[in-house]
């Protein structure tokens, strides 16, 4: 963790923070930050409870900016690619997100593997659960039957948009500002609104080739 675009320091108990954060946590242990990734603050971590090996990996140049949450469960998981950008995102995981290179989301999307079951449909067990809870000492409310998301290359996100458990994003895709994703995305659609509707489909310009032309121009 030593060549971030942020500086890191470590204390003697071997807690390692960013130099200057404004919120006062070290960061957890088991996440991976890249080279020049920018993790921006350790507020972003203070519902992160994944016990991962790395349950949270922030690729090479890739930044949370205006303190984006990573909310996991015990099992949750959050994989980033090269070269994100997370403006205000919140991504909430009890099994696998995976984001993959180049992608960017706009202020305040949400994406999301997991959720209240449906079983909660009924009022008393939805009484039952909130007085568990209660009860209990981290006060969580357990979140079931979680399905993996995965956001392929070159996707762009608009704000507030949300995209729901078990959804695939393809490649090159725009989710049109507030749109509610529910189900796949076919690479290069720009899917707009609630439900979310395909208006259109882009030209493929990011090929591999462009690709890799891109990342060496900023991986010398
Ligand atoms: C998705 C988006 C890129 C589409 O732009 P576009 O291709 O120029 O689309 P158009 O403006 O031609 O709209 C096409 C249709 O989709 C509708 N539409 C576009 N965006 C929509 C949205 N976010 N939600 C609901 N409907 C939308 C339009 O009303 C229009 O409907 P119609 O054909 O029935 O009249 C754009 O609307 C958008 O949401 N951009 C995100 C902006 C953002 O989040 N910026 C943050 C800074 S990074």
């Amino acid at each position: 963790m030593h060549n971030l675009a942020q500086n890191i320091v470590e204390n003697d108990s071997g807690e390692v923070f960013i130099e200057g954060d404004w919120f006062p946590n070290p960061l957890p242990k088991n996440i991976f930050l890249d080279e020049m990734a920018y993790p921006d603050t350790s507020y972003s971590f203070t519902t992160f409870f994944s016990e991962k090996p790395v349950g949270f990996a922030l690729g090479y140049a890739s930044g949370n900016y205006g303190h984006g949450i990573f909310t996991t469960g015990k099992r949750g998981e959050i994989k980033i690619g090269k070269f994100v950008v997370l403006q205000c995102t919140r991504l909430i995981s009890n099994l696998c997100i995976t984001i993959k290179d180049h992608c960017m989301f706009s202020w305040g999307s949400v994406v999301t593997d997991s959720w209240i079951n449906a079983g909660t449909v009924s009022p008393s067990v939805r009484r039952r659960m909130l007085e568990n809870a209660s009860g209990s000492k981290t006060r969580h409310l357990e979140f079931i039957e979680p399905q993996p998301v995965l956001i392929e290359e070159n996707v762009w996100v608009g704000f507030e948009a949300i995209i729901l458990p078990g959804v695939t994003i393809g490649r090159g895709a725009i989710i049109g500002s507030k749109t509610i994703v529910s189900e796949d995305v076919p690479p290069y659609a720009v899917v707009v609104g609630n439900p979310g509707r395909i208006i259109k489909f882009i030209e493929p310009t990011d090929t591999e080739e462009h690709k890799q032309r891109a990342i060496k121009q900023f991986i010398k």
